[in-house]
């Protein structure tokens, strides 16, 4: 949700840094993006509605500057066009802002400038920031002006703040991520905590991609802190200061290394992230596995003692959370709570210090469950975060840590870290029932049927079945047991980068309404298990065929009912890993063959950092 790059140092084309910066965030928000540099005393912004991947440069583009910062931006208020896309000036045009999140008092805020003369011009919420901090700055020194309205804001947020004449750059975080990265970082001493730190160069960044050809320098914000960029009185390099926003206090942060190679992530041969991932499938399952045994036996001990377990993930990650519930039932004989992030704040009363919230994340950045772990804070519920992103808000808030290790996953819509997050879930489950060897055979054994099954000629297959069906107007995906959530993570993966309407089923339900949507020839995928439960689904794929429904069969064994078999291995307890994979390959063509972006799907954001 909106990207964010600052840059201030001994580099004269931070334009440059910056707009190339933007476009390793992309992901993060496409509709419009914008930048702004100092030009001597002034600050010039530039803004475009589109993606920034496609923005063409010219000699003329940016000036001379050691300082810039751009956004690209994912709308939450007002249209996408040129006018609100970010930066944001105050009227004066003495302050300029780019800002990720919401601010949810812009109204009122708004009301109160608007009474003292100023004009607005856009429609966002965002551009009450800067002239907040103009107004602030009649009676207060920059940072000040900067600290009191980061006070003043209510809602998730992080800004980049620079004013005019000023060679200094400001940046306060509430709820969304702020990195800060620092070339050529100094001291290198043994001093961990720092108030205030140098270096030749600074970045601030939404996300370490956005830098990481510079530095693997960083330090993490966290909510309610303030950082002041600013040059050396010697003018050979430049300070950062941390705050804290409430009080104004100076306060120690840590500086990091991080990993160069795990956060870097290219496309190579593949024509796209999302195929990329796809395929990646056939090593990051092994990978997931790798854990920590003393550490997931910690959590499977948490989930033993706990006197209510609550997953929460949303979209994507919230189907592989339903999962666990009947993974957990399954395998280890156990109740286990399942609900999205957003509804989370509605099972306060069942919240005490024996709770135990598993959160599963990819980006660990995701509004709606930092929002849960404040809630899980305040009642003393512990907290385990199955996260992707080392370092990420939610990775940091956790008592525990299940690190997902599927390495970048830059397409929008989730595919590798999905079926690690349901990998790790699974052995947990058996770790739960005591019984984590078995676990990792059938984790094992799945990972290298997808190493067999996973291959070129696969996907063709699944281009073919995309070609017969890619003009039809809705499609319909059931399945049975921990066969159910996939099907509704089939059908968000086909919604989001393919635009069909599809929707998901417990198998047992259609005849309960939904076979009113058939007609003839509306496709159905079906997952149809072995075992005690094929009869039932195959069963309800029945009904769908005798009312003219087309049936494409996911299973190990082909049926005559299936007018398309998609074939998976069977793999037992892991069986819901291997059944998504074909669906993401379906999902991808159809993308491709309606001439859709899968890795930049029309109105989302990789990760989503408002409520
Ligand atoms: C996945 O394909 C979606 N783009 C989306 O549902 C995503 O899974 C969801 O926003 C949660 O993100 P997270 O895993 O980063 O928390
Ligand atoms: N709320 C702001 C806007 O709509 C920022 C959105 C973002 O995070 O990109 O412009």
């Amino acid at each position: 949700m909106c990207g964010i790059i600052a840059f201030l140092g001994n580099r004269d084309n931070a334009g440059k840094i910056v707009v190339d910066g933007l476009k390793k965030l992309e992901y993060r928000g496409y509709d419009s993006f914008g930048f702004a540099e100092k030009i001597g005393d002034k600050i010039r912004v530039s803004k475009s509605v589109g993606k920034i991947s496609e923005f063409k440069e010219t000699a003329k583009t940016f000036a001379k500057t050691n300082l810039a910062f751009g956004h690209t931006r994912w709308a939450t208020h007002g249209k996408v066009n040129r006018v609100n896309a970010h930066p944001h000036a105050s009227a004066d045009s003495k302050v300029v802002v780019v800002h990720n999140g919401i601010v949810e008092n812009h109204a009122d805020l708004r009301k109160m400038l608007e009474k003292k003369g100023v004009k607005f011009v856009s429609e966002t919420d965002t551009e009450v920031i800067p002239n907040l901090i103009a107004d602030f700055l009649r009676k207060n020194s920059p940072r000040e002006a900067v600290r009191k309205t980061a006070q003043k804001l209510v809602g998730r947020f992080a800004f980049v703040a620079a004013i005019a004449g000023e060679s200094k750059l400001f940046a306060a975080r509430n709820g969304s991520p702020l990195i800060l990265g620092i070339e050529k970082f100094y001291p290198k001493s043994d001093e961990k905590l720092l108030a205030k730190v140098d270096g030749s160069a600074f970045f601030i960044g939404s996300d370490v991609p956005a830098f990481l050809d510079f530095t693997h320098d960083v330090v993490y914000l966290d909510d309610g802190e303030l950082v002041e960029i600013e040059e050396s009185p010697t003018k050979d390099h430049f300070h950062g200061h941390f705050f804290e926003i409430a009080s104004g206090r100076p306060i120690k942060k840590r500086v990091i290394s991080i990993d160069l190679k795990a956060s870097r992530a290219e496309k190579g041969d593949f024509t796209h992230f999302m195929l990329k991932e796809i395929f990646e499938q056939k090593e990051t399952i092994t990978r997931a596995l790798n854990q920590d045994e003393k550490q997931i036996e910690r959590v499977a001990e948490l989930i033993r003692r706990s006197f209510g377990t609550f997953f929460i993930g949303c979209g994507t990650a919230g189907k592989v959370c339903a999962t666990a519930e009947y993974l957990f039932a399954k395998i280890a004989r156990r109740h286990v709570n399942v609900i999205f992030g957003s509804e989370f704040d509605t099972q306060e009363a069942f919240l005490t210090d024996r709770t135990l919230l598993i959160a599963v994340s990819q980006s660990g950045e995701t509004a709606d469950i930092l929002e849960a772990y404040k809630i899980a804070k305040q009642k003393k519920v512990k907290t385990v975060g199955v996260v992707n992103v080392a370092g990420s808000s939610v990775a940091r808030q956790s008592d525990v840590v299940l690190p997902v290790n599927a390495g970048v996953e830059k397409a929008v819509a989730s595919t590798k870290a999905t079926t690690a997050q349901l990998a790790i879930l699974t052995l947990l489950a058996f770790t739960v029932a005591g019984k984590p060897e078995e676990g990792k055979r059938v984790l094992a054994e799945a990972a290298s049927s997808i190493n067999d099954f996973l291959n070129p000629r696969y996907s063709a297959h699944l281009e073919k079945i995309a070609r017969k069906i890619k003009n039809v107007e809705s499609l319909y995906i059931i399945g049975k047991g921990a066969d159910y959530p996939m099907a509704l993570e089939a059908a968000i993966k086909l919604q989001e980068v393919s635009y069909i309407h599809a929707e998901g089923f417990a198998a047992g339900e259609l005849k309960h309404g939904p076979l009113a949507l058939i007609t003839k020839g509306t496709p159905l995928i079906a997952f149809v298990p072995m075992g005690k439960f094929r009869a039932d689904v195959l069963s309800n794929v029945a009904e769908v065929k005798a009312r003219g429904g087309r049936i494409i069969g996911v299973s190990p064994k082909n049926d005559e009912l299936f007018d398309e078999w998609i074939r998976v291995p069977a793999v037992g307890a892991a069986q819901p890993i291997v059944n998504i994979i074909p669906i993401q390959l379906l999902a991808y063509h159809l993308a491709v063959l309606r001439k859709n972006n899968p890795d930049l799907p029309r109105n989302l954001a990789k990760s989503v950092t408002v409520k």
